[in-house]
């Protein structure tokens, strides 16, 4: 069920903004990314992505890579992804996450996100945020959920609050690369992959820079081991961290519809895309928006 759905206007814009009844989320209708927004809107769209919790979804955008990208950048620098392989020809910024197989070759990352994690934990620098771009959807299945990271914190009991106050946990992307690798999307990393992706550390509670508020900033994908923590310690309390966020408690399931883009915030969620039957094409366009140094 949704709540109301208020109309937000600007000198040049007029747009609905509904919230979702759930923990976090909300969508925007009426609004035209095939022209470049003015700033006022701009800035009104952004607010409405801080209002949102960390999950906004624009519905409708019958737009190509070059809007797709341009919009992308205006919060921010955009990312060019390890995988190479899987950019879309011409247009780096862009990731493709697609389970569509052409001439006997994957053409994007078919199993991109199947664990939660939030995007580029893994880099000294993560993300700010993603924007999926739907281009062919699945008649069954290919959800995607996200998680309130604000909301997983503040549900934290005490004692765990006290545990990981002021701690700092490890984030790798090669060690799920190769647990997963071997399989149609994942040849083996070069070593040139592999030195674009050293292990970081990050505070395990962050302080988002636009809100102010703290989020849980751990997730199973990337987070492998608490810092300055005996491994049976750490081995005992990250399954514990990762099993409260995804409990259910602090999830939106996303059912997409044709020509949606979720933006999402890295900074307070975590994704997993739940897959769909083999058969099915699901087609994606991900572009990813650079962040800054968590604290
Ligand atoms: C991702 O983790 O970027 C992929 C999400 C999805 O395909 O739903």
């Amino acid at each position: 069920m949704q709540t109301t759905a208020p109309r937000r206007r600007t000198a040049s814009a007029v747009f609905e903004y509904r919230s979702f009844d759930a923990p976090l989320g909300a969508e925007i209708r009426g609004l035209d990314l095939s022209r470049p927004l003015d700033d006022e809107t701009f800035a009104a769209v952004r607010r409405c992505f801080l209002d949102s919790q960390g999950v906004l979804v624009l519905r409708d955008q019958r737009i190509g890579p070059e809007q797709h990208i341009l919009f992308s950048r205006r919060f921010g620098p955009l990312a060019i992804h390890v995988l190479r392989q899987f950019l879309l020809p011409g247009h780096p910024e862009i990731l493709l996450v697609s389970n569509v197989i052409k001439d006997g070759r994957p053409v994007g990352l078919g199993d991109a996100g199947r664990y939660w994690h939030s995007d580029l934990s893994y880099l000294a620098e993560p993300s700010l945020g993603s924007l999926l771009h739907a281009q062919e959807i699945p008649k069954e299945g290919g959800d995607t959920s996200f998680v309130n990271m604000y909301a997983a914190y503040l549900a934290l009991p005490a004692s765990i609050k006290r545990r990981i106050e002021g701690r700092r946990a490890t984030h790798s992307y090669r060690k799920t690369y190769d647990r997963i690798a071997g399989s149609t999307y994942r040849p083996a990393l070069t070593e040139a992959q592999k030195q674009e992706v050293p292990e970081v550390d990050h505070p395990i509670v962050r302080t988002h820079p636009e809100s102010g508020r703290k989020a849980l900033f751990v997730n199973e994908g990337f987070t492998t081991r608490i810092v300055d923590m005996t491994e049976d310690e750490s081995d005992e309390l990250l399954p514990r961290l990762f099993s409260h966020c995804t409990a259910g408690h602090f999830t939106y399931r996303h059912h997409w519809q044709e020509h949606d883009i979720v933006l999402w915030d890295n900074r307070c969620t975590i994704h997993l895309a739940h897959g769909c039957p083999p058969e099915l094409r699901r087609h994606m366009h991900r572009t990813t928006v650079k962040g800054d140094i968590p604290r």
